[in-house]
C-alpha cells in the first residue's frame, strides 16, 4: 500500500537524478577543457558577465539599457563560440548544456512549491509496483489451472461443472490474449474456492507481459487506502482511487467482504461507473449470490454490473478444501 516510504523513494530517485545530471556535466566540462583550452579562457569571462551586469544596474544611468544589450550580445557570441569551438573538436553542440531528465523541474520535483508532474508519474508509478508486489500474482496462471477439479460434477442447477469451467477458462485465455484498452469488463460470481482469484491474476500476468499497466488487490485494502488518503490520515500523496480510475485494468477481489459505509458505496460506485464510461476494462469478483448483491448494493450499481459485465458463473467444489485435504496446502 503507498505509504510515506513511497514518497522518499520518489524523492531519492529524483535526487539522485540531478546529481547524476551534475555529475555528467561536471564530467563534460573537464573533458571539454582537456581537450579545448580555450575554452577556459572563454568560460571565465562568461562567468563575470552576472557581475558586469550588476555593476551595470547598480551605476544605472542613462546609457544603462543599451549596455545591458551590448553586454548580452557579447555573452551570446560567448557562448556561440564555445559551441562552434565544441562542433569543431567533434563534440555535440550541447554539450555543454546540463541535462535534467525532467526539463520543468531540472529534477527538483518541485515548480514553485508545486509537485512537479515528474514527481507525480513516478509517485504513481512506485505505487502500482507496490501494490502488485503485495499480491500472490506469480503464484497463479494459466499453466497451473486444472480442469480435473470440476470433473464429475454437477452443479445443484443441474450443470455440468467441467463443461462450464472449461469455457470460463477458454474465455479467460482468450480474454487475456486479445486484450486492448476497449476490452469489455469482467464480473465473476460463484462460491469460495473455485478458482475465480486464480483465473483474474493468471489474466493479470499476461496482461501485465503485454506492457499494460493493471492493478489488483482485494477491494476492501483499496477502499481502507482511499479513505485513509481521503480522510487526511496519508499524508504521502498517493492516489489510490486516481490510480484506479485510470490504470489499464483493474482487478477488484471480493467485492462484499467490505462493510457497508456510505462512503464505500460511493467509491464502488464511482470506480465502476468512471471506468464505464471511459470505457477501461475492470474485473470484479464476489462470492455473494446475485441475490445477495440486489440487496446490498444499490439498484444503480447492481444494474451496471449485470448489464455491462460479462458475467462468468464459477461452479465445482471448494479447491481450498481440497488442496488442504489432499495436504497441498
Ligand atoms: N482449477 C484450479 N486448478 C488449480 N488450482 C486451483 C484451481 N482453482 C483454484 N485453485 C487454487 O485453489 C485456491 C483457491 O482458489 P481461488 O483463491 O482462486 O478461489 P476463489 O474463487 O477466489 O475463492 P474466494 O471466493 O474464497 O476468494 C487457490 O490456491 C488457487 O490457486
Ligand atoms: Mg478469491
Ligand atoms: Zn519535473
Amino acid at each position: 500500500m503507498p505509504d510515506s516510504k513511497i514518497y522518499d523513494k520518489a524523492i531519492d530517485i529524483i535526487a539522485k537524478r540531478r546529481f547524476d545530471a551534475r555529475i555528467n556535466y561536471e564530467n563534460n566540462y573537464k573533458n571539454a577543457e582537456e581537450k579545448i583550452p580555450e575554452i577556459i579562457e572563454i568560460n571565465r569571462q562568461l562567468a563575470n558577465t552576472s557581475l558586469e551586469l550588476f555593476n551595470i544596474i547598480k551605476a544605472g544611468g542613462i546609457n544603462m539599457d543599451k549596455r545591458i544589450e551590448a553586454l548580452k550580445i557579447h555573452n551570446l557570441q560567448a557562448q556561440q563560440m564555445v559551441e562552434n569551438l565544441l562542433m569543431q573538436n567533434n563534440f555535440p553542440r550541447d554539450y555543454l548544456n546540463i541535462k535534467y531528465s525532467c526539463n520543468i523541474c531540472s529534477d527538483t520535483g518541485f515548480v514553485q512549491n508545486s509537485r512537479c508532474k515528474c514527481l507525480q508519474e513516478l509517485i504513481s508509478r512506485l505505487s502500482v509496483n507496490m501494490l502488485n508486489s503485495h499480491s500472490q500474482i506469480k503464484l497463479c496462471s494459466f499453466n497451473t489451472f486444472n480442469l480435473d477439479y470440476y470433473r464429475n460434477i454437477t452443479s445443484p442447477e443441474g450443470t455440468n461443472c467441467y463443461e462450464s469451467m472449461s469455457q470460463i477458462l477458454n474465455y479467460c485465455m482468450e480474454y487475456a490474449h486479445r486484450f486492448t484498452l476497449d476490452s469489455k469488463s469482467i464480473f465473476m460470481l460463484g462460491n469460495t474456492g473455485l478458482g475465480k482469484t486464480h483465473l483474474s491474476l493468471s489474466i493479470a500476468e499476461k496482461v501485465i507481459e503485454k506492457g499494460y499497466n493493471v492493478l489488483y488487490d482485494s477491494i476492501i485494502n483499496y477502499l481502507r487506502q482511499i479513505e485513509k488518503e481521503h480522510f487526511g490520515r496519508d499524508s504521502t500523496g498517493a492516489d489510490t482511487l486516481g490510480l484506479l480510475l485510470d490504470a489499464d485494468l483493474i482487478i477488484l477481489d471480493d467485492l462484499g467482504s467490505e462493510h457497508d459505509t456510505s462512503f464505500y458505496v460511493s467509491i464502488i460506485y464511482n470506480i465502476i461507473n468512471t471506468r464505464l464510461n471511459k470505457g477501461l476494462p475492470t474485473i470484479i469478483n464476489t462470492n455473494l449470490t446475485p441475490q445477495e448483491i440486489e440487496n446490498k448494493y444499490e439498484a444503480r450499481l447492481v444494474s451496471r454490473l449485470f448489464a455491462m459485465y460479462d458475467y462468468l458463473k464459477f461452479m465445482g467444489n471448494d479447491i481450498r478444501h481440497i488442496k488442504k485435504r489432499k495436504g497441498e496446502f
